[in-house]
């Protein structure tokens, strides 16, 4: 394992408090970075920072989706490190399962707000005050990529973010600030859990297997396993990769 990959950096991470955005913090925490986190579950966001247990850790309580709050949690980054080179814009949400006929539109409306917009407004206010050769990586989806019966509204705002991670990358290479995404199969955290509990309220553990059952490694990601996909893309080892897609799946759409 390589250290200090992120030495002097400073890294906002999005969607902080749990999951695949905590475990990203710890890694960039542990190769050198500061880090400021960034979540709506602010009692969450608090505890997540203590568990840190790092001086080079701030948080800001922001709801992505809410252009005021997208500022604010830029303008407390600039006070706090006085710059910004890594942007993980990370946090999601997973809504309903429903076939798309039977989709509830206020579940669409929130995933829209939360999974694009909040995406889009990150990388708005964020991009112009990047310095240069930083790097973007918006978290989508192997939904991102395919489909999937019964997720249309996660499935279209996983598109839609590639969409945007590809503009981003083609107009900003010329600060060299790459964008890139990264598209993790389903990954152990509470996420998975409500959507297993959704498909088989009465024994999740079979949506589970199910799952499993479609991944040739056999097994959901640790959410640390994307974290270092995601530290490669934020760091310098990977200074000519842009405007792309990176799946990481156990194999799951090969
Ligand atoms: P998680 O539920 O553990 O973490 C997501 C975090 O985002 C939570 O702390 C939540 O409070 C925060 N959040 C939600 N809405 C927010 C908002 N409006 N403003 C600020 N923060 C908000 O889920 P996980 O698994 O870590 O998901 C992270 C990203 O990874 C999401 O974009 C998700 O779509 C994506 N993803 C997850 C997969 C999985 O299997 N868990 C697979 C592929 C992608």
């Amino acid at each position: 394992m390589t250290m200090n990959q992120l030495t002097d950096k400073v890294a906002i991470v999005t969607g902080g408090a749990n999951g695949i955005g905590y475990a990203t913090a710890a890694v960039f925490l542990r190769e050198g970075a500061r880090v400021m986190l960034v979540d709506n579950d602010g009692e969450r966001l608090k505890q997540a920072a203590t568990d840190l247990s790092s001086d080079a850790v701030r948080y800001c309580v922001a709801d992505v989706s809410r252009s005021s709050e997208v500022k604010r949690y830029v303008e407390d980054t600039l006070a706090a490190f006085g710059g910004i080179d890594v942007f993980f814009n990370n946090a999601g949400i997973e809504g309903t399962v429903s076939p798309l006929v039977d989709y509830p539109e206020d579940t669409f409306d929130r995933i829209v707000a939360v999974n694009i917009k909040g995406v889009w407004l990150g990388c708005q206010h964020v991009l112009p005050r990047m310095n240069t050769g930083g790097s973007v990586i918006i978290t989508s989806s192997v939904a991102g990529l395919r489909g999937f019966a019964g997720l249309g509204a996660y499935v279209a705002s996983k598109h839609a973010e590639v969409g945007i991670m590809r503009v981003a990358a083609l107009e900003h290479a010329d600060r060299s600030i790459r964008v890139n995404s990264v598209h993790p199969g389903p990954v152990d955290t509470q996420m998975m859990r409500h959507i297993e509990r959704q498909l088989s309220a009465d024994r999740p553990e079979a949506a589970k297997e199910g799952f499993e059952a479609q991944i040739p490694l056999s097994r959901y990601a640790a959410a640390d396993e994307i974290a270092d996909l995601v530290l490669f893309l934020a760091s310098d080892a990977s200074k000519y990769i842009t405007g792309d897609t990176h799946v990481i799946d156990g194999g799951m759409i090969a």
